[in-house]
C-alpha cells in the first residue's frame, strides 16, 4: 500500500490531536507518505486565505486527506472565516456523503449526511430593507447520490435505513422523502423508514439503539450527528469519513477546534485517530489496520482516558496508550496482515 495522504491540522485542538493520529499512522506497516499543509485560520494568518491554492491542489492529488479542525473566536468578524476553507475543501472535493458512525456500548448507529448541498451552499444574501436570507435547495440527483449511498450502507450493515426530513413543512424535505422513496424500490431488502426530523431527535437522545442507519440533509445532518455523538460518548469519540464517487475522501472528526480547552493538552485525540482508522479502511482498503487502531483506541481509553471520559490523562499520554495497545497487536498480528491484500 503507497500513496500520499494530505493532512490538515488546521486549528486550536486540530494540531494537537493531529500529532497523535500521525504517531499511529507512523507505526503502521505501510508506504505512506504525509505531507502537511496550512488550512483554516492558521492559513488565513500565513496567507490571508483558509484554503490556499497549493493546499487544495495537493488535496485533489492526494490519496486521503486527514483533517483537525478549523476556527475559533480569534477569526471572528474577519474578512474571510476559517470554516469557509472548510466548506470550499468539501465542495472542490465533491464529497457528498458524510459517514458519521457513532458507536458505544449497545449503541452503533451510521448518520450519513448529505454533505455538499442544502442551506450551506444556497444562495444567500441581504436585501435592501436589511433583511438577511440563506435559500435551501436541492436537486433530485443530489439527494439520489447520497441515498444510494445510504441504501448500500444499510446493505453492509442491519438492513434498516430512516431517512430523516422535516415534509411535513419543507418542499425540499418532500422532494428528500420522494427520491428515497423511489430508489427503495431498488433495495427491496433494506426497511425504510421516513422520520421527522424534530420527533426523530428524541428518539437519537432516548433509544439510539435502535438506530441503524439513518441519511438525511446537510444541516439536519450537523445536528443530529452531534446528539448521536452525545448518546455514544461525546464528541471527543466522535469520526467521520466523508466520500464523493472518485478522488480523495476527508477524514476528520465530527468535533470543532474546541477553543475552550486548546492549549490545555486535555483534548481527547480518539475522534482523529478513529479518523484515521476510516481513512485506512475507505480510501486504502486496509479494514485489518482499521480494525487494529480501532481496538487500540478502545484499549487505550480504557487504561487513559481523557477528562471528556472521566480520566485525568493528558491528549499525549492517551497516545502513548493507543501506541502502546498497537505495538502489542503489531507484533502479534502482523503475521495476518502481512498475507493480506492490500
Ligand atoms: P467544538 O466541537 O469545538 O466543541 C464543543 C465542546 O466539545 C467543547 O466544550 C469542547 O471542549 C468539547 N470537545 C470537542 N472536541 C473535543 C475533544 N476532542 N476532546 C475533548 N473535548 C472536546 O464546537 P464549538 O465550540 O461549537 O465550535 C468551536 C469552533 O470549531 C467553531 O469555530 C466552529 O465553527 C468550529 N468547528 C469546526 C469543525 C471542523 O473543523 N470540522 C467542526 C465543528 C466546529
Ligand atoms: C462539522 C462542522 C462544520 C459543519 C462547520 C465548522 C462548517 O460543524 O463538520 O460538523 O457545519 O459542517
Ligand atoms: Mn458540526
Amino acid at each position: 500500500m503507497a500513496g500520499r495522504i494530505v493532512c490538515l491540522p488546521g486549528d486550536g485542538i486540530g494540531p494537537e490531536v493531529m500529532a497523535q493520529a500521525l504517531r499511529v499512522l507512523a507505526m503502521l506497516p505501510v508506504d505512506l507518505e504525509v505531507v502537511e499543509l496550512p488550512f483554516g485560520g492558521a492559513a488565513i494568518d500565513l496567507v490571508g486565505d483558509p484554503l490556499p491554492a497549493d493546499t487544495l491542489a495537493a488535496c485533489r492529488g492526494a490519496a486521503a486527506v486527514l483533517l483537525g479542525a478549523v476556527g475559533g473566536p480569534r477569526w471572528d468578524g474577519g474578512a474571510v472565516r476559517p470554516e469557509a476553507g472548510l466548506l470550499g475543501l468539501r465542495r472542490a472535493l465533491d464529497v457528498y456523503a458524510n459517514l458519521r458512525p457513532a458507536v458505544h456500548g449497545a449503541v452503533d448507529l451510521l448518520v450519513v449526511r448529505e454533505l455538499v448541498g442544502g442551506l450551506y451552499f444556497g444562495e444567500r444574501g441581504v436585501r435592501g430593507d436589511g433583511t438577511v436570507f440563506d435559500t435551501c435547495e436541492y436537486h433530485p440527483s443530489q439527494v439520489e447520490r447520497v441515498a444510494r449511498r445510504a441504501f448500500e450502507l444499510a446493505r453492509s450493515r442491519n438492513l434498516r435505513l430512516v431517512s430523516v426530513d422535516k415534509a411535513n413543512v419543507l418542499e425540499t424535505s418532500r422532494l428528500w422523502r420522494r427520491v428515497v422513496t423511489e430508489l427503495s424500490s431498488d433495495y427491496p431488502d433494506v426497511e425504510l423508514r421516513h422520520a421527522l426530523v424534530d420527533s426523530f431527535a428524541i428518539e437519537v437522545a432516548l433509544a439510539p439503539e435502535t438506530l441503524d442507519v439513518v441519511v438525511t440533509e446537510n444541516m439536519f445532518g450537523d445536528i443530529l450527528s452531534d446528539l448521536a455523538s452525545g448518546v455514544a460518548g461525546g464528541l471527543g469519540l466522535a469520526a467521520s469519513a466523508s466520500l464523493g464517487d472518485s478522488g480523495p475522501g476527508i477524514f476528520e472528526p465530527v468535533h470543532g477546534s474546541a477553543p475552550d480547552i486548546a492549549g490545555t493538552g486535555t483534548a481527547n485525540p480518539a475522534a482523529m485517530i478513529r479518523s484515521l482508522a476510516l481513512a485506512l479502511e475507505h480510501a486504502f482498503g486496509r479494514r485489518d489496520l482499521a480494525d487494529a487502531v480501532g481496538r487500540a483506541v478502545d484499549d487505550a481509553l480504557a487504561t487513559a482516558p481523557t477528562p471528556d471520559q472521566g480520566g485525568a490523562a493528558t491528549t499525549t499520554e492517551l497516545g502513548d496508550a493507543v501506541l502502546a495497545s498497537l505495538e502489542h497487536r503489531l507484533t502479534t498480528e502482523e503475521k495476518t496482515w502481512a498475507t493480506t491484500p492490500s
